[in-house]
Protein backbone atom coordinates (compact mmCIF):
# COMPACT_ATOMS: atom_id res chain seq x y z
CA UNK A 1 0.00 0.00 0.00
CA UNK A 2 3.04 2.55 -0.64
CA UNK A 3 1.41 3.99 -3.61
CA UNK A 4 -2.17 4.85 -3.90
CA UNK A 5 -4.39 4.51 -7.35
CA UNK A 6 -6.96 7.45 -7.95
CA UNK A 7 -10.10 5.88 -8.92
CA UNK A 8 -9.98 6.96 -12.51
CA UNK A 9 -6.64 5.80 -12.96
CA UNK A 10 -7.44 1.77 -12.63
CA UNK A 11 -8.28 -0.22 -15.95
CA UNK A 12 -10.36 -2.12 -14.37
CA UNK A 13 -13.13 -1.22 -11.77
CA UNK A 14 -15.65 -3.71 -9.99
CA UNK A 15 -19.13 -2.86 -10.77
CA UNK A 16 -20.56 -2.30 -7.29
CA UNK A 17 -24.07 -1.39 -5.69
CA UNK A 18 -24.33 0.38 -2.48
CA UNK A 19 -26.80 0.01 0.53
CA UNK A 20 -26.84 2.65 2.91
CA UNK A 21 -26.88 6.43 2.51
CA UNK A 22 -26.58 7.17 6.57
CA UNK A 23 -23.86 9.30 8.76
CA UNK A 24 -21.00 6.99 8.62
CA UNK A 25 -21.21 5.83 5.43
CA UNK A 26 -21.06 9.50 3.99
CA UNK A 27 -18.33 10.60 6.06
CA UNK A 28 -15.86 7.44 5.59
CA UNK A 29 -17.15 5.18 3.11
CA UNK A 30 -18.10 6.75 -0.16
CA UNK A 31 -15.39 9.09 0.00
CA UNK A 32 -12.85 6.07 0.27
CA UNK A 33 -13.65 4.91 -3.12
CA UNK A 34 -12.07 7.85 -4.18
CA UNK A 35 -9.31 5.39 -4.42
CA UNK A 36 -10.39 1.78 -5.10
CA UNK A 37 -10.92 -0.01 -8.45
CA UNK A 38 -14.56 0.54 -8.30
CA UNK A 39 -17.25 1.43 -10.39
CA UNK A 40 -20.70 2.74 -8.24
CA UNK A 41 -23.51 1.98 -10.50
CA UNK A 42 -26.09 2.37 -7.71
CA UNK A 43 -27.14 3.42 -4.90
CA UNK A 44 -30.08 2.24 -2.28
CA UNK A 45 -31.78 3.76 0.94
CA UNK A 46 -35.22 3.14 2.39
CA UNK A 47 -35.15 6.67 2.24
CA UNK A 48 -35.52 6.75 -1.62
CA UNK A 49 -34.29 10.90 -1.65
CA UNK A 50 -31.53 10.67 0.49
CA UNK A 51 -30.42 7.54 -2.05
CA UNK A 52 -30.89 10.01 -5.42
CA UNK A 53 -28.75 12.82 -3.60
CA UNK A 54 -25.90 10.70 -2.44
CA UNK A 55 -26.12 9.12 -6.04
CA UNK A 56 -25.30 12.10 -7.44
CA UNK A 57 -22.55 13.04 -4.60
CA UNK A 58 -20.61 10.04 -5.77
CA UNK A 59 -21.03 9.69 -8.84
CA UNK A 60 -23.73 6.79 -9.46
CA UNK A 61 -26.19 7.33 -12.14
CA UNK A 62 -29.20 5.73 -10.40
CA UNK A 63 -30.51 4.91 -6.94
CA UNK A 64 -33.16 2.91 -5.57
CA UNK A 65 -35.42 2.65 -2.37
CA UNK A 66 -36.05 -0.97 -2.59
CA UNK A 67 -32.57 -3.00 -2.04
CA UNK A 68 -34.59 -6.53 -4.15
CA UNK A 69 -35.17 -4.45 -7.61
CA UNK A 70 -31.72 -2.85 -7.26
CA UNK A 71 -29.65 -6.19 -7.23
CA UNK A 72 -32.18 -7.66 -9.94
CA UNK A 73 -32.00 -4.57 -11.90
CA UNK A 74 -28.17 -3.75 -11.43
CA UNK A 75 -26.62 -7.21 -11.13
CA UNK A 76 -23.67 -5.83 -9.48
CA UNK A 77 -20.21 -7.98 -9.05
CA UNK A 78 -19.79 -6.65 -5.51
CA UNK A 79 -22.19 -4.68 -2.85
CA UNK A 80 -21.23 -2.19 0.02
CA UNK A 81 -24.05 -2.37 2.96
CA UNK A 82 -23.54 0.42 5.70
CA UNK A 83 -26.74 -0.04 7.48
CA UNK A 84 -28.00 0.03 10.63
CA UNK A 85 -30.52 -1.53 13.82
CA UNK A 86 -33.59 -3.31 13.63
CA UNK A 87 -36.12 -2.03 16.08
CA UNK A 88 -34.92 -5.00 18.45
CA UNK A 89 -31.64 -4.39 17.69
CA UNK A 90 -30.78 -6.87 14.66
CA UNK A 91 -28.09 -6.38 12.55
CA UNK A 92 -29.49 -4.95 8.88
CA UNK A 93 -26.88 -5.75 7.18
CA UNK A 94 -27.02 -9.23 7.85
CA UNK A 95 -30.00 -10.19 6.28
CA UNK A 96 -29.14 -8.23 3.68
CA UNK A 97 -25.78 -9.38 3.05
CA UNK A 98 -28.25 -12.99 2.50
CA UNK A 99 -30.09 -11.43 0.31
CA UNK A 100 -26.88 -9.79 -2.26
CA UNK A 101 -25.14 -13.00 -2.28
CA UNK A 102 -28.38 -14.48 -3.62
CA UNK A 103 -28.44 -11.98 -6.21
CA UNK A 104 -24.88 -13.44 -6.97
CA UNK A 105 -23.36 -10.65 -5.64
CA UNK A 106 -19.74 -10.21 -3.05
CA UNK A 107 -20.35 -8.21 -0.29
CA UNK A 108 -18.33 -6.01 2.17
CA UNK A 109 -20.51 -5.01 4.77
CA UNK A 110 -19.62 -2.50 8.08
CA UNK A 111 -19.18 -4.14 11.30
CA UNK A 112 -21.11 -5.60 13.36
CA UNK A 113 -21.56 -8.47 10.64
CA UNK A 114 -24.61 -10.02 13.26
CA UNK A 115 -25.51 -10.21 16.46
CA UNK A 116 -24.86 -13.74 17.25
CA UNK A 117 -22.81 -16.81 16.53
CA UNK A 118 -25.34 -18.37 15.03
CA UNK A 119 -25.67 -15.89 12.61
CA UNK A 120 -22.50 -15.95 11.55
CA UNK A 121 -22.47 -19.28 10.74
CA UNK A 122 -25.83 -18.77 8.69
CA UNK A 123 -23.91 -16.16 6.59
CA UNK A 124 -20.61 -18.84 6.48
CA UNK A 125 -23.78 -21.46 5.04
CA UNK A 126 -24.91 -18.46 2.43
CA UNK A 127 -21.38 -17.83 1.63
CA UNK A 128 -20.38 -21.11 0.59
CA UNK A 129 -23.60 -21.54 -0.84
CA UNK A 130 -23.34 -18.55 -3.36
CA UNK A 131 -19.88 -19.02 -3.93
CA UNK A 132 -19.81 -15.45 -2.94
CA UNK A 133 -17.73 -13.90 0.01
CA UNK A 134 -18.58 -11.54 2.58
CA UNK A 135 -16.15 -9.46 4.48
CA UNK A 136 -16.59 -7.30 7.01
CA UNK A 137 -14.97 -3.62 7.63
CA UNK A 138 -12.82 -4.48 10.36
CA UNK A 139 -11.31 -1.28 9.94
CA UNK A 140 -8.50 -1.71 13.54
CA UNK A 141 -6.86 -4.43 11.95
CA UNK A 142 -6.32 -2.53 8.80
CA UNK A 143 -4.57 0.38 10.22
CA UNK A 144 -0.80 1.40 9.25
CA UNK A 145 0.42 1.17 13.29
CA UNK A 146 -2.15 -2.41 13.30
CA UNK A 147 -0.65 -3.82 10.39
CA UNK A 148 3.35 -2.86 10.87
CA UNK A 149 2.54 -4.01 14.50
CA UNK A 150 1.64 -7.46 13.54
CA UNK A 151 4.44 -7.44 11.34
CA UNK A 152 6.56 -6.35 14.41
CA UNK A 153 5.10 -9.28 16.05
CA UNK A 154 5.74 -12.38 14.11
CA UNK A 155 9.09 -11.52 13.69
CA UNK A 156 11.73 -13.63 15.31
CA UNK A 157 13.43 -10.89 16.56
CA UNK A 158 10.17 -10.05 19.07
CA UNK A 159 10.27 -13.54 20.38
CA UNK A 160 7.06 -15.30 21.29
CA UNK A 161 4.49 -13.52 21.91
CA UNK A 162 3.86 -13.25 25.46
CA UNK A 163 1.10 -11.23 26.52
CA UNK A 164 -1.68 -8.40 25.39
CA UNK A 165 -3.07 -5.24 26.68
CA UNK A 166 -5.87 -3.61 24.75
CA UNK A 167 -7.83 -0.70 26.07
CA UNK A 168 -11.03 0.65 24.62
CA UNK A 169 -13.96 2.51 26.23
CA UNK A 170 -17.39 0.95 26.56
CA UNK A 171 -20.16 0.24 29.11
CA UNK A 172 -21.07 -3.46 29.54
CA UNK A 173 -24.86 -3.43 30.69
CA UNK A 174 -26.03 -5.17 34.02
CA UNK A 175 -25.79 -9.01 33.38
CA UNK A 176 -30.15 -9.54 33.70
CA UNK A 177 -30.02 -7.16 30.90
CA UNK A 178 -27.73 -8.82 28.22
CA UNK A 179 -29.72 -10.82 26.41
CA UNK A 180 -31.74 -8.06 25.19
CA UNK A 181 -29.70 -6.84 21.82
CA UNK A 182 -31.31 -3.54 22.70
CA UNK A 183 -29.57 -2.69 25.63
CA UNK A 184 -26.36 -4.54 24.37
CA UNK A 185 -26.72 -2.12 20.87
CA UNK A 186 -23.39 0.08 21.93
CA UNK A 187 -21.45 -3.02 23.04
CA UNK A 188 -21.84 -5.20 19.72
CA UNK A 189 -21.33 -1.92 17.95
CA UNK A 190 -18.17 -1.51 19.21
CA UNK A 191 -16.62 -4.97 20.88
CA UNK A 192 -15.97 -5.74 17.14
CA UNK A 193 -13.06 -3.16 17.37
CA UNK A 194 -10.76 -4.19 20.31
CA UNK A 195 -12.03 -7.80 19.28
CA UNK A 196 -10.54 -7.57 16.30
CA UNK A 197 -7.52 -6.60 17.15
CA UNK A 198 -7.77 -8.93 20.11
CA UNK A 199 -8.13 -11.80 17.51
CA UNK A 200 -5.96 -10.74 14.89
CA UNK A 201 -2.96 -10.07 17.03
CA UNK A 202 -3.46 -13.20 19.30
CA UNK A 203 -5.45 -15.45 17.97
CA UNK A 204 -7.94 -17.69 19.58
CA UNK A 205 -9.35 -17.06 23.00
CA UNK A 206 -9.33 -20.06 24.94
CA UNK A 207 -9.93 -18.85 28.78
CA UNK A 208 -12.19 -15.48 29.59
CA UNK A 209 -13.49 -13.84 32.74
CA UNK A 210 -13.82 -10.24 33.90
CA UNK A 211 -14.79 -8.32 36.79
CA UNK A 212 -17.49 -5.62 36.31
CA UNK A 213 -18.30 -2.16 37.64
CA UNK A 214 -21.54 -0.98 38.09
CA UNK A 215 -21.67 2.82 38.13
CA UNK A 216 -19.50 3.12 34.72
CA UNK A 217 -19.99 -0.18 33.29
CA UNK A 218 -16.65 -0.77 32.67
CA UNK A 219 -15.16 -3.99 32.70
CA UNK A 220 -11.52 -5.92 32.70
CA UNK A 221 -10.90 -9.28 31.14
CA UNK A 222 -8.74 -11.89 31.78
CA UNK A 223 -7.84 -14.07 28.49
CA UNK A 224 -6.01 -16.68 27.60
CA UNK A 225 -5.47 -17.54 23.94
CA UNK A 226 -4.86 -21.23 22.70
CA UNK A 227 -0.99 -19.76 21.74
CA UNK A 228 -0.84 -20.15 25.25
CA UNK A 229 -0.26 -15.90 25.68
CA UNK A 230 -2.16 -14.40 28.22
CA UNK A 231 -4.25 -10.74 28.19
CA UNK A 232 -6.40 -8.33 29.53
CA UNK A 233 -9.86 -6.49 27.33
CA UNK A 234 -9.49 -3.28 29.32
CA UNK A 235 -12.95 -2.23 28.77
CA UNK A 236 -12.54 1.61 30.07
CA UNK A 237 -16.20 3.17 30.54
CA UNK A 238 -16.36 6.33 32.71
CA UNK A 239 -13.43 7.85 30.60
CA UNK A 240 -13.55 11.64 29.36
CA UNK A 241 -14.66 11.91 26.06
CA UNK A 242 -11.22 14.09 25.30
CA UNK A 243 -9.65 11.23 25.78
CA UNK A 244 -7.71 9.04 22.90
CA UNK A 245 -9.68 5.96 23.22
CA UNK A 246 -7.03 2.94 22.08
CA UNK A 247 -4.34 1.21 23.97
CA UNK A 248 -2.86 -1.43 22.61
CA UNK A 249 0.63 -3.26 24.21
CA UNK A 250 2.17 -6.30 23.12
CA UNK A 251 4.67 -7.98 24.95
CA UNK A 252 6.89 -10.57 23.31
CA UNK A 253 10.72 -11.85 25.13
CA UNK A 254 12.48 -8.90 25.64
CA UNK A 255 10.43 -6.86 23.08
CA UNK A 256 6.93 -5.11 23.83
CA UNK A 257 5.30 -2.47 21.17
CA UNK A 258 2.69 0.12 21.57
CA UNK A 259 0.36 1.59 19.61
CA UNK A 260 -1.50 4.67 21.41
CA UNK A 261 -4.12 6.48 19.80
CA UNK A 262 -4.16 4.22 16.54
CA UNK A 263 -1.37 6.05 15.46
CA UNK A 264 1.40 6.42 17.28
CA UNK A 265 3.71 3.26 17.46
CA UNK A 266 6.28 2.74 19.91
CA UNK A 267 8.39 -0.64 18.83
CA UNK A 268 10.66 -1.19 22.09
CA UNK A 269 13.74 -3.77 20.50
CA UNK A 270 15.18 -6.62 22.49
CA UNK A 271 19.16 -6.36 23.56
CA UNK A 272 19.69 -2.92 25.10
CA UNK A 273 21.78 -3.41 28.25
CA UNK A 274 20.83 -1.09 30.94
CA UNK A 275 23.13 -2.35 33.82
CA UNK A 276 21.01 -1.56 37.27
CA UNK A 277 22.72 1.08 39.73
CA UNK A 278 25.59 1.69 36.98
CA UNK A 279 23.83 2.83 33.90
CA UNK A 280 24.75 6.60 33.65
CA UNK A 281 22.88 7.25 30.08
CA UNK A 282 19.73 5.49 29.09
CA UNK A 283 20.27 6.53 24.76
CA UNK A 284 21.42 3.33 23.60
CA UNK A 285 22.93 2.75 20.87
CA UNK A 286 20.87 2.31 17.29
CA UNK A 287 20.98 -1.18 16.98
CA UNK A 288 18.83 -1.32 20.22
CA UNK A 289 16.87 2.07 20.50
CA UNK A 290 13.48 2.15 20.60
CA UNK A 291 11.35 2.49 17.04
CA UNK A 292 8.99 5.17 17.08
CA UNK A 293 6.61 6.23 14.00
CA UNK A 294 3.98 8.70 14.08
CA UNK A 295 2.59 11.05 11.28
CA UNK A 296 3.39 14.60 10.75
CA UNK A 297 0.18 16.31 10.33
CA UNK A 298 1.17 19.60 8.09
CA UNK A 299 1.51 17.88 4.40
CA UNK A 300 -1.90 17.34 2.73
CA UNK A 301 -0.62 14.13 1.72
CA UNK A 302 -3.17 10.63 2.14
CA UNK A 303 -1.32 8.85 5.04
CA UNK A 304 -2.66 11.86 7.68
CA UNK A 305 -6.05 11.60 6.38
CA UNK A 306 -8.53 9.56 8.38
CA UNK A 307 -9.30 7.55 5.52
CA UNK A 308 -5.64 5.80 5.56
CA UNK A 309 -4.48 5.86 9.48
CA UNK A 310 -8.10 4.49 10.75
CA UNK A 311 -7.88 1.87 8.00
CA UNK A 312 -10.75 2.25 5.82
CA UNK A 313 -9.33 2.74 2.42
CA UNK A 314 -7.27 -0.06 2.84
CA UNK A 315 -9.82 -2.46 4.12
CA UNK A 316 -11.58 -1.29 0.99
CA UNK A 317 -8.89 -1.96 -0.94
CA UNK A 318 -8.02 -5.34 0.35
CA UNK A 319 -11.89 -6.52 -0.76
CA UNK A 320 -11.31 -5.03 -3.81
CA UNK A 321 -8.17 -6.83 -4.65
CA UNK A 322 -10.02 -9.98 -3.41
CA UNK A 323 -12.81 -9.71 -6.04
CA UNK A 324 -10.30 -8.99 -8.67
CA UNK A 325 -8.13 -11.93 -8.47
CA UNK A 326 -10.92 -14.19 -7.20
CA UNK A 327 -9.50 -15.10 -4.17
CA UNK A 328 -11.06 -14.64 -0.41
CA UNK A 329 -9.90 -12.04 1.61
CA UNK A 330 -7.99 -13.28 4.57
CA UNK A 331 -8.86 -9.89 6.88
CA UNK A 332 -12.62 -9.26 8.32
CA UNK A 333 -12.93 -12.15 7.54
CA UNK A 334 -16.66 -14.46 8.65
CA UNK A 335 -14.09 -16.59 10.63
CA UNK A 336 -12.80 -13.28 12.46
CA UNK A 337 -16.36 -12.27 13.04
CA UNK A 338 -16.97 -15.54 14.38
CA UNK A 339 -14.48 -15.34 17.16
CA UNK A 340 -15.66 -11.52 17.82
CA UNK A 341 -19.11 -13.14 18.05
CA UNK A 342 -18.07 -15.85 20.65
CA UNK A 343 -16.39 -13.26 22.60
CA UNK A 344 -19.47 -11.31 22.72
CA UNK A 345 -21.63 -14.10 23.53
CA UNK A 346 -19.36 -14.63 26.79
CA UNK A 347 -19.49 -11.11 27.90
CA UNK A 348 -23.53 -12.47 27.67
CA UNK A 349 -23.52 -15.75 29.13
CA UNK A 350 -20.70 -15.75 31.99
CA UNK A 351 -21.19 -13.89 35.16
CA UNK A 352 -18.61 -11.67 36.26
CA UNK A 353 -15.97 -13.13 38.63
CA UNK A 354 -15.84 -16.55 36.96
CA UNK A 355 -13.51 -17.74 34.69
CA UNK A 356 -14.42 -20.12 31.54
CA UNK A 357 -13.20 -21.73 28.41
CA UNK A 358 -14.14 -20.95 25.76
CA UNK A 359 -16.40 -21.38 22.92
CA UNK A 360 -18.97 -21.10 26.57
CA UNK A 361 -21.31 -24.20 26.18
CA UNK A 362 -23.44 -22.22 28.51
CA UNK A 363 -26.71 -23.72 29.40
CA UNK A 364 -27.99 -20.13 28.80
CA UNK A 365 -27.06 -19.69 25.32
CA UNK A 366 -29.07 -16.15 23.94
CA UNK A 367 -31.88 -17.41 21.99
CA UNK A 368 -31.44 -16.28 18.57
CA UNK A 369 -33.13 -12.89 18.66
CA UNK A 370 -35.31 -13.33 15.37
CA UNK A 371 -35.96 -16.37 12.67
CA UNK A 372 -33.27 -16.28 10.12
CA UNK A 373 -34.35 -16.14 6.49
CA UNK A 374 -35.79 -19.22 4.93
CA UNK A 375 -34.19 -20.67 1.62
CA UNK A 376 -36.99 -18.80 0.19
CA UNK A 377 -35.67 -15.33 1.57
CA UNK A 378 -38.28 -14.91 3.97
CA UNK A 379 -38.73 -14.71 7.21
N1 LIG B 1 -16.17 1.40 11.36
C1 LIG B 1 -16.50 2.58 11.81
O1 LIG B 1 -15.67 3.43 12.04
C2 LIG B 1 -17.94 2.93 12.00
C3 LIG B 1 -18.30 4.20 12.47
C4 LIG B 1 -19.64 4.51 12.59
C5 LIG B 1 -20.60 3.58 12.23
N2 LIG B 1 -20.21 2.34 11.79
C6 LIG B 1 -21.21 1.33 11.38
O2 LIG B 1 -21.85 1.80 10.21
C7 LIG B 1 -23.19 1.39 10.18
C8 LIG B 1 -24.08 2.58 9.88
O3 LIG B 1 -24.01 3.51 10.91
P1 LIG B 1 -24.64 4.98 10.70
O4 LIG B 1 -24.42 5.70 11.96
O5 LIG B 1 -24.17 5.57 9.44
O6 LIG B 1 -26.20 4.61 10.58
P2 LIG B 1 -27.33 5.49 9.86
O7 LIG B 1 -28.59 5.14 10.60
O8 LIG B 1 -26.91 6.91 9.76
O9 LIG B 1 -27.40 4.92 8.39
C9 LIG B 1 -27.99 3.70 8.07
C10 LIG B 1 -28.75 3.89 6.75
O10 LIG B 1 -29.14 2.60 6.29
C11 LIG B 1 -30.42 2.74 5.68
N3 LIG B 1 -31.06 1.42 5.60
C12 LIG B 1 -31.42 0.61 6.61
N4 LIG B 1 -32.01 -0.50 6.12
C13 LIG B 1 -32.01 -0.40 4.77
C14 LIG B 1 -32.46 -1.21 3.71
N5 LIG B 1 -33.07 -2.38 3.95
N6 LIG B 1 -32.29 -0.76 2.46
C15 LIG B 1 -31.71 0.40 2.20
N7 LIG B 1 -31.24 1.24 3.16
C16 LIG B 1 -31.39 0.84 4.44
C17 LIG B 1 -31.14 3.72 6.58
O11 LIG B 1 -32.26 4.29 5.92
C18 LIG B 1 -30.03 4.72 6.91
O12 LIG B 1 -30.00 5.80 5.97
C19 LIG B 1 -23.43 0.67 11.51
O13 LIG B 1 -23.31 -0.72 11.26
C20 LIG B 1 -22.31 1.15 12.39
O14 LIG B 1 -21.91 0.18 13.34
C21 LIG B 1 -18.91 2.01 11.65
Amino acid sequence: MEHITYQFEYDERIPVAFIGAGGHSYRNVYPSFQYAPVDLRAVCDLDGERAATYARLFGAPRSYADHREMLERERPTAVFVVTSYTEDGRVQATDLAVDCLRAGAHVWMEKPTAASVAEIHHLQKESAAAGRFVMTGLKKIFTPAMERTKDIISSPDFGEVSSVSVRYPQNLPAYEKRRDLVAMRGFLDHIYHPGAVLHHLMGQVRGFGYQWEPASGASTASLRFASGAIGTLHLAAGSAATSPLERVEVVGQDANVVVDNSVRLTYYRRGARLGYGRSSSYVVDEDHAPLHWEPEFSLGQLYNKNLFYLGYVPEILHFCDSVLSGTPPTKGTLDDSLAIMRLFEAYQTVPAGTFVDLPHESPLQPPLPLPLPNENGAT
